[in-house]
């Protein structure tokens, strides 16, 4: 694994984000929609670092099945949702790589009939875009590697990761071995 962002890169990225949010929404209040799983650390910190009123909803996306960095169909489970009907939105996940994920959330997110929907990622991963959606927000601008920590995973591991790591081949190929023996 190399690191990508180390600690105090992620914390100054996060700092700057939040400052364009907090800019953005002056006195609020904001609901912040955070897709879940790995957007619980971007989250946790960048909250934290946000002084208008706000309330804070989850829904899950997932869109990786099995042992595999290919995506497979998205499911979207809003249960955990609280009502958004005329509140102003903000979208909260880890990663924007084909751009599926939130394309379809934000789809869903609007029949809930908010005032305005927008969207924050951590990672912008270059080259890799299918759809039109850009996200509003962007803390930094990646390579094309399959990266975990702060949140994300492979395979629901390194979740718990304080930096950014890009996985190499030999990971890859080392992590499948293990699940074959
Ligand atoms: P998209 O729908 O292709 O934009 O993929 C978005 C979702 O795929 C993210 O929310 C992540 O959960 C996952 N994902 C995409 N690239 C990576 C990666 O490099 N590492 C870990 N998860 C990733
Ligand atoms: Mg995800």
């Amino acid at each position: 694994m190399k690191v990508l962002l180390t600690e105090e890169e992620l914390k100054q990225g996060v700092a700057k984000m939040a400052t364009s949010i907090s800019e953005c929404y002056a006195n609020g209040p904001l609901t912040i929609i955070g897709i879940l799983t790995g957007s619980v650390v971007l989250m946790a910190d960048v909250i934290r670092l946000l002084e208008m009123p706000l309330r804070v909803g989850v829904l899950q996306a997932r869109s990786y099945h099995g042992a595999t960095t290919t995506r497979g169909p998205l499911i979207i489970n809003d249960e955990l949702m609280p009502d958004i009907e005329d509140r102003d939105v903000l979208l909260l996940d880890d990663i924007f790589d084909t751009g599926h994920t939130l394309k379809e959330v934000e789809a869903r997110i609007r029949k809930l009939n908010p005032a305005t929907v927008r969207s924050a990622v951590l990672l912008y991963k270059e080259g890799r875009q299918e759809v039109a959606t850009v996200p509003d927000f962007i803390g930094f601008n990646i390579p094309d590697e399959f990266v975990v920590g702060y949140g994300l995973d492979y395979e629901d591991a390194y979740r718990n990761l304080p930096y950014l790591a890009a996985l190499e081949k030999e990971d890859l190929a080392a992590a499948a071995d293990q699940k074959n023996t």
